[in-house]
C-alpha cells in the first residue's frame, strides 16, 4: 500500500494542491517556510488526525479560512484503493473523518490508516525532553498498534481527572477511594501495554542505535512509576495489584498534596548508552545533541517497525530534514536503513538540494514553492 494521491484544501499555507505520488515516493526540496513540513504534517494528518507538531486543529485552517480538508488515497499491489478524508471546521470546532466515504463509529477505529511514522527534528524532544515528551511517543505509537489502548487510557484519563478534582478539593477519602478501582482497572492495562513494547522492542531499538551510532550502545527502558516491569508477558492483573497498594500506601500523601501521585502518568521511558567503565549513562542528562538525535531516530525505527508488524505491510516513511545537523556516517547508515525497507514508500524534505541529491538519489524530485508543489 502507497499513498497515491493527496488533496488538500486550506491547510496551512496550502489553498487547494492536489499531489500525485509515485510508489517509491518522493523527495521535496524547498526554501525555508515554504511548506515542506506542513505537507508531511498533513499526510500523518491522516493517520492519526492531529498534528505531529502537536498544534490544535485551530492553526491547521488557512489564515482567513473557515475549514480545512485532507483526503488521501492508499493504493494497494492490486489496485485497489481506499481514501481517507478529514476536515476540520473552525467554528463550530467540528472535526469530520471519513474511510471510504462512511464515517467510522469510533475515531479509534480510523487510526493508523495510512500506516505511516514520521522523523523530524524536533524528535530530539522524545530523548532530550522532559518525561510527558516520551509517555507522548509511547501512547502514539501504542495507540497505532495495541487494539484497545486508545480506550484504555482515555477512561484512565478521566478517572485521574475525577479523583483530582476531589483531592484538590479536600473531599472525603472514601469519595477519593471510590476512583481507586476505575483508575487501576484501566491503568494496569496501559502500563501494562507499555512495559509489553518495550521488552519486546529493547534488542531492536539497541541494535538500531548500534548501527546509526556506528558501533556505539545504546538501550532502552521502562522507568514505570511503580513496580519493575521488564517482561514481555506482564500481565494487567499483576500490575493491579501493584497499583492497588501503592495507591493504599500514597493516601495520606495524596490528600495532603491535592493530587494523584502514582500511576502511569507518572511512568517514563530511559534512554541511556554506555560510559568508558561500563555503566549506564542516561542519554538525557548527558547525550551530546548527536547521541540525543540518534536515540530518537533509532527510536522511531522501531515505531516503524512496530507499525510494519501490526499493518501486515511496509510503513510509508515521512522524513522531515532529518539529516540536518548530523554527521555523513549517521546520515549514510540511515540511508541504508531506508533502503532495507524495499518497496516502501518514502517521502524525504530537505532545503538543501545537495542532501537530496546524495540521499534521495533514487527518488523523483520535486519543488516546494509557497504551498505549490512543482516537478523539478
Ligand atoms: N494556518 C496557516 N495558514 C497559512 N499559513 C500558515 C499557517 N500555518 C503556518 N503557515 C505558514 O506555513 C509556513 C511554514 O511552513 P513549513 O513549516 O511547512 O515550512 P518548511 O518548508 O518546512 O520550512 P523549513 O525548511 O524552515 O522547515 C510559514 O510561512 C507559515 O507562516
Ligand atoms: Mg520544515
Amino acid at each position: 500500500m502507497y499513498l497515491s494521491r493527496l488533496h488538500l484544501r486550506n491547510y496551512r499555507n496550502f489553498a487547494e494542491q492536489t499531489v500525485e505520488l509515485p510508489p517509491q515516493g518522493v523527495a521535496i526540496i524547498g526554501d525555508n517556510g515554504q511548506g515542506k513540513t506542513n505537507l508531511l504534517e498533513s499526510i500523518y494528518y491522516l493517520e492519526i488526525f492531529r498534528s505531529f507538531r502537536g498544534a490544535p486543529d485551530e492553526q491547521l485552517v488557512r489564515f482567513g479560512e473557515e475549514v480545512f480538508r485532507v483526503e488521501g488515497t492508499l493504493r494497494a499491489p492490486d489496485g485497489a484503493e481506499r481514501t481517507l478524508a478529514a476536515a476540520f471546521e473552525r467554528r463550530r470546532r467540528k472535526k469530520k473523518v471519513t474511510v471510504n466515504g462512511a464515517e467510522p463509529e469510533r475515531l479509534a477505529d480510523a487510526l493508523g490508516g495510512v500506516g505511516a511514522v514520521i522523523f523530524s527534528p524536533s524528535d530530539v524532544e522524545i530523548v532530550a525532553g522532559g518525561p510527558g515528551e516520551r509517555r507522548r511517543f509511547l501512547d502514539i505509537v501504542l495507540s497505532l498498534a495495541v487494539p484497545g489502548y486508545v480506550a484504555s487510557l482515555q477512561r484512565y484519563r478521566q478517572a485521574l481527572l475525577q479523583r483530582n478534582t476531589l483531592l484538590r478539593g479536600n473531599a472525603a477519602a472514601a469519595l477519593v477511594a471510590a476512583w481507586n478501582e476505575p483508575l487501576i482497572a484501566a491503568g494496569s492495562r496501559v502500563v501494562a501495554a507499555r512495559a509489553r513494547w518495550v521488552a519486546e522492542r529493547r534488542d531492536s531499538f539497541a541494535a538500531h542505535y548500534l548501527r546509526v551510532a556506528g558501533g556505539q550502545p545504546g538501550a532502552l527502558s521502562f522507568d514505570p512509576c511503580f513496580g519493575e516491569w521488564t517482561s514481555a508477558d506482564t500481565r494487567p492483573d499483576a500490575v493491579a495489584e501493584e497499583f492497588r497498594a501503592e495507591l493504599e500506601r500514597s493516601a495520606d500523601r495524596e490528600a495532603r498534596r491535592g493530587m494523584t501521585l502514582v500511576g502511569p502518568h507518572r511512568d517514563d521511558l530511559r534512554f541511556s548508552t554506555q560510559a568508558e567503565d561500563g555503566s549506564a549513562l542516561d542519554l538525557r542528562t548527558y547525550g551530546s545533541g548527536g547521541q540525543q538525535r540518534t536515540a530518537a531516530i533509532a527510536a522511531r525505527m522501531v515505531e516503524a517497525e512496530t507499525i510494519r508488524e501490526t499493518r501486515g505491510r511496509e510503513s510509508v516513511i515521512l522524513l522531515d530534514d532529518v539529516f540536518a545537523e548530523l554527521d555523513p556516517g549517521r546520515s549514510q547508515r540511515i540511508i541504508e536503513w531506508i533502503d532495507s525497507s524495499d518497496g516502501g514508500q518514502v517521502i524525504l524534505t530537505s532545503p538543501k538540494p545537495s542532501d537530496v541529491q546524495v540521499h534521495g538519489h533514487s527518488l523523483p524530485r520535486w519543488r516546494m514553492v509557497a504551498g505549490q508543489v512543482v516537478p523539478e
